[in-house]
């Protein structure tokens, strides 16, 4: 099969691209790309050329396996600069994603016919580069520079309209792009109009400095480079002439693709899409879930229900208490509501979600459920008892799904009649928003069960990571060993606000206290209770949450907690909590002492880190890309920084290890012991990527 071919058809030439998956410009598309061009400059019948894919999508951009290999010639630059030199007029006709170097593509060519469900990027800068063949010079000769930088900088894609309207695509075709292109480029022969080059339009209205440009990205992409980069090329765009301008571009992809920022990021997109293909599931076994149940209305069960609604799935939501079911029913309707005044949704569609959803107090309802989700008390004996019911209830082929947090799965299924139909599906709160969902294998789940719920992960448009039974599984089983970390550095001398500014310098969207808060500190304090006779006499001891707790602060919701809150919900540190904790830490003998960033960082990391080795060592997580798309995703690690995994192999086995021995001398080896595997890797030079 040819990447790229080409074939006359009356005087125009179509350049056809097919280099499945996704049509990326690798180097056979590129030097085919330029053989065609060349074919059709030369041959006498040719008058006009359309540029187009096979397969599901145009081209979605530059091949990210060839970056960080040494680049091979033709530059897609070059190629782009030759499609645009042609005396022919050249059409692209897009279908698909336009993404990256394909929307660059896009815009060297003289004319755009976009399919109506077509989507433009330039996603770029999510993955640490800018674009590095023109184009921002390009876009933004077309759609000025506001819209250039939203979608470079902002890495924002437009749909088919938008483009329209943008000026960025100049027809839409609502079937067969490629005909249309077609018949598109037959109009210009036909009108006498020729090659429109984007370059050779005027640089459009600029700001004096595009300082405000910068300040704006610095506050919505934190501590990332590439948004920075678009905005000096936009300026450069706009100042310079434009192949000084598309050089400069160029120089400066090739310094961002080989910064740590864009490796962090590259790993992350290819960690999430190993992470959410779990090997050896008969994924063509996975039962397709036309209807579904949630048992429980509270917090995650309303949440859950909104996602079965959300992807065309009729559900039906029992509950015991009916004031807890109408409230939830309530809920649902206020999201549809605020949807429809916002134009996500159309009023067709929430009338829809409306009539799939059936709240109920019968269990019997579930009788025709091909899933029910679980998500009442997290208590051993009540979920076995839910379960039993649901059970009783379901046809004998269905699945049963918990939403547990800590508990184990195995445990849960081992009184009903059919285990293998059980398997975890953890959502996260809230969980119509949340993109991770931890899919639990129990020892008895059947392959099947698994793979109805993997593929039903996707239908809910989530990230879909399997985990093994593991108290908090993989993500809560993290994090538990970072928190602990984050409580005892208060009683030795940190303040809240100090753990929390470092978690959010490193990239974090929020400190650990700052999360406790919103999430309710009540909740960590019942979630404390329930687990007292498995915590250490220190961390029994450590008990200032329990305080604040008392105080009657339970977190944002009652306008205070580690911090105060105004109406309007802005954090201020409190004085009054600086005094609890250290008056706590003088009742209990302890002398304070200053921590440095450094040690906090270390210590937050570190811990999570070693949690993370362990959780590969017992197969918890299957591999360490796993873990760092359960953390992207669930948690918010810095994608910049490709997740806790990765930033481990960026630090090295052996500095780690080394930090944890340093730990363990004060704090003790209960607390600080290296993991085997971190010992190995720190022994044998090893890494958990590329191992
Ligand atoms: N390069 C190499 N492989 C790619 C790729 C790319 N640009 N985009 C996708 N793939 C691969 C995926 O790894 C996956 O491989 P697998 O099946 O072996 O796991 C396969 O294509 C299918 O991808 P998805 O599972 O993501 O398929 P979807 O249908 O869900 O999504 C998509 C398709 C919207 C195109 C999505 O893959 C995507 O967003 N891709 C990345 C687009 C992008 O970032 N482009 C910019 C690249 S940088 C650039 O162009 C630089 C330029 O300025 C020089
Ligand atoms: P919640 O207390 O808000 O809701 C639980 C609901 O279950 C209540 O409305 C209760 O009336 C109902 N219920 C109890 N027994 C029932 C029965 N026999 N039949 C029908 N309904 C019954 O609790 P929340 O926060 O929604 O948690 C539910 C589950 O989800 C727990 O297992 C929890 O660990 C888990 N979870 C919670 C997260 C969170 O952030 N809140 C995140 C992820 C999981």
């Amino acid at each position: 099969m040819q990447a790229v071919s080409s074939t006359l058809s009356g005087n125009i030439r179509v350049i056809l691209i097919d280099n499945p998956p996704v049509n990326a410009t690798s180097q056979a598309v590129r030097a085919g790309l330029l053989q065609a061009m060349e074919q059709a400059g030369a041959d006498g019948t040719t008058q006009a050329i359309v540029i187009a894919c096979a397969g599901a999508t145009f081209v979605a951009g530059a091949d990210i396996k060839e970056f960080g290999k040494p680049p091979v010639d033709p530059h897609l630059s070059d190629v782009i600069h030759a499609i645009e030199s042609s005396d022919k007029p050249v059409v692209a006709a897009i279908h698909g994603s336009a993404l990256g170097g394909g929307l660059e593509l896009a815009l060297g060519c003289h004319y755009r016919v976009v399919d109506a469900q077509a989507r433009l990027g330039l996603p770029e800068s999510t993955l640490g580069i800018i674009p590095g063949a023109g184009g921002i010079p390009r876009l933004l000769r077309l759609a000025g520079v506001e819209k250039a930088l939203d979608m470079a900088a902002g890495g924002k894609p437009i749909d088919a309209v938008q483009a329209l309207e943008a000026g960025v695509a100049d027809a839409l075709a609502q079937e067969d792009v490629r005909g249309a292109a077609m018949a598109y480029a037959q109009r210009l022969l036909e009108q006498g109009r020729g090659a429109r080059r984007t370059r050779e339009l005027p640089a459009p209205a600029a700001p004096a400095t595009f300082d405000a440009a910068r300040d704006r990205f610095r506050a919505s992409h934190r501590g990332q480079l590439a948004p920075q980069a678009c905005v000096d090329v936009a300026a450069r765009s706009v100042s310079a002439d434009f192949d000084a301008a598309v050089t400069y571009g160029r120089e400066r992809f090739r310094e961002l693709v080989a910064s740590p920022q864009a490796r962090a990021l590259r790993h992350a997109f290819f960690a999430e899409r190993v992470a959410t293909k779990p090997a050896g599931l008969p994924m063509e076994e996975a039962k397709p879930v036309r209807k579904a149940g949630v048992v429980g209305a509270g917090t995650m069960g309303t949440g859950i229900a909104m996602c079965f609604l959300n992807a065309g799935i009729p559900v039906v939501l029992v509950e015991q208490n009916e004031k807890v079911l109408a409230s939830s029913v309530e809920t649902i309707g206020k999201t549809y509501r605020n949807d429809v005044a916002k134009g996500r949704i159309t009023a067709d569609t929430q009338r829809a979600r409306g009539e799939a959803l059936m709240p109920t107090l019968q269990y019997e309802s579930l009788h025709d459920c091909d899933l029910v989700v679980e998500a009442v008390f997290e208590d051993m004996g009540v979920k076995q008892q839910v379960l039993a019911s649901i059970e009783e209830n379901l046809r004998p082929d269905a699945l049963i799904a918990t939403n547990t947090s800590f508990l184990d799965i195995d445990a849960l299924a081992a009184g009903l009649r059919r285990p293998e139909n059980v398997v975890g599906m953890h959502f996260f709160s809230p969980a119509h928003i949340m993109k991770l969902l931890e899919n639990v294998r129990g020892k008895r789940s059947a392959p099947r069960a698994l793979a109805t719920a993997q593929a039903l992960g996707k239908r809910l448009g989530k990230v879909a990571v399997m985990v093994g039974v593991s108290d908090g599984f993989v993500g809560n089983r993290m994090l538990a060993r970072r928190t602990r970390e984050c409580y005892f550095m208060l009683e030795e001398g940190a303040l809240p606000e100090q753990v929390d500014r470092v978690l959010c310098e490193f990239g974090f969207p929020m400190g650990q206290f700052q999360l406790n808060d919103l999430a309710g500190l009540d909740v960590a304090w019942r979630n404390r209770q329930s687990r007292l006779d498995r915590l250490s006499e220190r961390e029994v001891a450590c008990n200032i949450l329990d305080e604040i707790v008392a105080a009657g602060r339970l977190g944002q919701k009652t306008g205070a907690g580690f911090y105060t809150y105004d109406a309007q919900r802005r954090r201020s540190v409190d004085p009054a909590i600086s005094e609890l904790i250290v008056r706590n830490a003088e009742r209990r003998g302890i002398a304070r002492r200053v921590i440095s960033d450094e040690e906090i960082l270390e210590r937050c990391l570190y811990s999570m880190i070693n949690e993370g080795a362990r959780i590969l060592e017992e197969g918890v997580a299957s591999r360490p890309e796993d873990i760092d798309t359960i953390w992207l995703n669930g948690y918010g690690f810095p994608r910049f920084r490709g997740g806790p995994m990765f930033h481990a192999d960026q630090i090295g086995a052996a500095r780690i290890c080394e930090r944890i021995r340093h730990y363990a001398s004060h704090a003790g080896a209960q607390y600080w012991t290296p993991a085997p595997l971190l010992l190995a890797q720190a022994r044998d030079g090893g890494a958990f990527h590329g191992r």
